[in-house]
């Protein structure tokens, strides 16, 4: 079975100024949905793309084959503009990439009722309360297929059929070369309908969809967030059936890229998107967002916002913390409250709890870092690195100005301003000595 993916049209009712399969739906693009489900059913998986193309296949897997459709001419031009990846002696299974909640259950039960009837052709259809905007299945009184008729062909009677045409079809593929070329654009669009093939074919078949939600086109952006509330649901509620707490559904988003370990417990208004996997028995928020991060096991997050980290087990971070891209916490570190870090690795057992910025630094196994320490990695044309040995403490109100290495066992004094390098087991002073003028302030009251 091969299968081809329809997705050259521009989506001009997006009102975008990127291609419409390529807006994200639950952190996936549109066009990903329909080549996940292909590729469970197929290693032959083929896109026609058009508007933007290049744009297009840069998000798409690599093993998925391209055609390009310069001119959007209709559905059928698009399919002919794929000819080459027809196989006369093989089926072939048509679907569409704005159509992303098609499943791998439906189109297992089209392509069994086509190998079955040994149709020419079997046409997936759903009965809608409101087919406003689909092609409409017309059969005789017999109940049998006669055609599709487009919406803006319509005749009066025939706007009264609520089953409609979904545009997911499997053709024998011989079959299918054979009416291709015979398509003309004679009808109030003036475009190569691929509903016309249904036509000129003998024998043709329909499977009705159970769940017609199925079948539903993203158009507009409208449509668009009706999916993506509908997703979101299912995501929590795969959630739930799968060993995790989310405590309450209404506030939270979760996209269905993620992914989260049982026992892990998700605490209100939490956003976790992307490509982002969470192990067991954390607990993250209330109020955080969590984004491109890989997140290990008894970790705890709250109301912090963590992007493109890696936190390893058992580490704790916020309230209040901000890990951005490349910051790294090995086991059982603990970043506290008002605490930003950014491309730097803390090591086992490091913790800063308090007011911080650590970036572009490596800090080793047991160090304190201070209340108030701040490495100051950026010179005002570039970034420049820190590194703090092992088991080392950073008194608070601290500047590291990097470069700038701090040894092993090394202790640095409050308020300190560090400009040299410390060697390891030393201290570290950089601030003004203390000065105290005994009695000095009743001399002056005197004075007065
Ligand atoms: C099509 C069907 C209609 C069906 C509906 C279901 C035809 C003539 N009509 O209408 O019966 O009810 O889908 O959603 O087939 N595309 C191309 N190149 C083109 C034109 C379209 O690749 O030249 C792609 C689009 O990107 C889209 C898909 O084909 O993914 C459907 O095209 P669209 O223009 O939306 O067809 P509809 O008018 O919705
Ligand atoms: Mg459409």
């Amino acid at each position: 079975m091969r299968v081809l993916i329809l997705a050259a049209g521009l989506g001009k009712r997006m009102k975008s100024s990127y291609p419409k399969v390529i807006h994200k739906l639950s952190g996936k693009e549109l066009i990903n949905w329909v080549i996940d489900t292909a590729g469970k059913i197929s290693n032959d998986v083929a896109v026609v793309l058009g508007h933007k193309a290049s744009l297009v296949k840069s998000r798409i897997p690599k093993w998925v084959e391209v055609f390009i459709q310069e001119e959007q001419l209709g559905t059928a031009h698009a399919v002919m503009s794929a000819k080459d990846f027809i196989d006369p002696e093989d089926n072939l299974l048509i679907l569409y990439g704005d159509v992303p909640l098609i499943s791998e259950s439906t189109l297992i039960s089209l392509i069994n009722r086509h190998k079955k009837t040994g149709a020419d052709v079997t046409v997936l259809t759903a009965v809608l309360d409101d087919p406003t905007g689909y092609g409409r299945i017309v059969r005789d009184s017999s109940g049998k297929f006669v055609r599709v008729v487009e919406e803006a062909d319509l005749s009066r009677k025939e706007r009264n059929i609520r089953e409609v045409n979904s545009g997911i079809y499997v053709f024998k593929g011989n079959k299918l070369l054979e009416v291709l070329p015979k398509i003309d654009n004679e009808n109030a669009q003036g475009e190569y309908y691929l509903t016309d093939a249904l036509r000129m074919l003998q024998s043709v078949e329909t499977y009705i969809i159970e769940d017609p939600i199925e079948i539903s086109g993203v158009n507009t952006r409208k449509q668009l967030i009706k999916l993506e509330k509908i997703v979101r649901f299912r995501v929590i509620e795969y959630l739930l059936e799968n060993g995790v707490t989310v405590i309450d559904p209404e506030t939270t988003y979760i996209d269905s890229t993620v992914k989260i370990g049982k026992d892990t417990v998700i605490y209100p208004m939490t956003f976790i998107y992307r490509n982002t996997v969470i192990g067991e028995e954390c607990e993250i928020g209330p109020m955080t967002c969590i984004e491109d991060s890989e997140i290990g096991s008894r970790v705890r997050v709250i109301r912090s916002e963590v992007k493109g980290a890696i936190i390893y087990d058992g580490v704790s971070v916020g309230p209040f913390s901000r890990l951005r891209e490349g910051a790294v916490l090995k086991p059982k570190v603990r970043v506290g409250n008002f605490v930003e870090v950014k491309k730097a690795t803390l090591e086992e057992n490091v913790a800063a709890q308090h007011l911080t910025y650590i970036g572009d630094a490596h800090i080793e196994k047991g160090t304190n870092v201070g209340a108030g320490t701040i490495t100051c990695n950026y010179d005002g044309e570039k970034k420049n690195p820190t590194f703090i040995g092992e088991n080392a403490f950073i008194g608070s109100n601290t500047a590291i100005v990097a470069p700038a290495r701090i040894g092993k066992d090394a202790l640095i004094g409050a308020g300190s301003v560090i400009t040299k390098d410390v060697p390891d087991g030393s201290l570290g002073l950089g601030r003004a000595r203390q000065v105290n003028r005994e009695g000095w302030v009743y001399k002056r009251r005197n004075q007065k």
